[in-house]
């Protein structure tokens, strides 16, 4: 089963970017979906969120001065390629491509853009705005977004039922099917894939030391961010006023 004819498309960042960003986007909304929001373990979903965020600038800032496939300027945006690549996909043999492919590229950047503006939602929201509009607009970008990994996994899925070219693996072992007019990258970026773990590491790190449990809060670099639920309510607010006297 050894395939010897492949060659290194995805560098160690774009990789281990990849994995974190899905398996943390993937905890964000599990958390909506299965906690209450009153619970502390809520909070983590705002951390994950954050922790997205943060690796979104080390991504972005990557496309540009990344490899090959990993660049902006590698993606296949042409809206006429991408129509292209669909009808293809449905009737035809699919054009292989050794980065991302122009869906792929599509989904990407939709991706990218519904994690920025969920992460600055979701400070805005927790930093005490009390527009519903933020919280309408956060709605509405993790709805797009699920649709977009359920339309990228599809398509995975897809190509791989159609090519078994093992598309699927790429994003483990960065490795895709040589094509005769593109070359691979010559350095998968083993020290720049370290350092990208320790800066998110390190970021983990400090947004647990600035959160504060006992009030839920969070201080992000000099803005109080509120995460649960005891943070938005004085302890005499609400229905349960009496009660909470009560309990003085
Ligand atoms: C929550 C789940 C997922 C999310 C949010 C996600 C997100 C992404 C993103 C953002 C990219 C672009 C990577 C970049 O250039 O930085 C990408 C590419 C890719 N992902 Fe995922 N992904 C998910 C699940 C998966 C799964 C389960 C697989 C495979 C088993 C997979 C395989 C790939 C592959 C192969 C590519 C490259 C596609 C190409 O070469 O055109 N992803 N994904
Ligand atoms: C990529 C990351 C994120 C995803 C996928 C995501 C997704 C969601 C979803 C699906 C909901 C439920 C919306 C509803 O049905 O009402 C939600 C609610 C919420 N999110 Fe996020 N979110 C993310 C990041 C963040 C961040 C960074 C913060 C704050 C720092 C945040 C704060 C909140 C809050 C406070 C709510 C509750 C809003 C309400 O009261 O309904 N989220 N999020």
């Amino acid at each position: 089963m050894k395939d010897n004819n492949k060659t290194t498309v995805y560098d160690w960042p774009t990789r281990i970017f990849h994995w974190l960003f899905a398996f943390l986007f993937l905890g964000a909304y599990i958390i909506v979906e299965i906690i209450d929001d009153e619970s502390p373990l809520f909070t983590l979903h705002m951390t994950a969120g954050l922790i997205i965020g943060f690796m979104l600038i080390l991504r972005i800032s990557w496309g540009f001065v990344g490899t090959t496939y990993a660049l902006f300027s590698s993606f296949k945006m042409n809206p006429a390629e991408f129509f292209g690549y669909l009808k293809d996909a449905v009737v035809a043999k699919t054009k292989r491509y050794l980065g991302h492919n122009p869906a792929s590229s599509y989904a990407t950047i939709i991706m990218f853009i519904c994690a920025a503006g969920l992460a600055i939602t979701g400070v805005i929201m927790t930093g005490g705005s009390e527009s519903d509009f933020y919280e309408e607009t956060h709605d509405l970008l993790a709805n797009i977004f699920l649709i977009t990994v359920i339309a990228h996994i599809g398509g995975i899925i897809f190509h791989h039922i159609k090519h078994r070219d093992s598309l699927w693996s790429s994003m483990l072992d960065g490795k895709k099917k040589v094509l005769p007019e593109e070359t691979g990258i010559k350095n998968s970026k083993r020290v720049a894939g370290m350092l990208f773990l320790i800066l998110t590491l390190t970021w983990t790190g400090y947004l647990y030391s600035k959160y504060d449990s006992t009030n839920q809060t969070i201080d992000l670099l000099g803005q109080e961010l509120v995460l649960g639920e005891k943070g938005h309510e004085s302890p005499y607010e609400g229905e349960n006023h009496e009660e909470k006297n009560d309990d003085d």
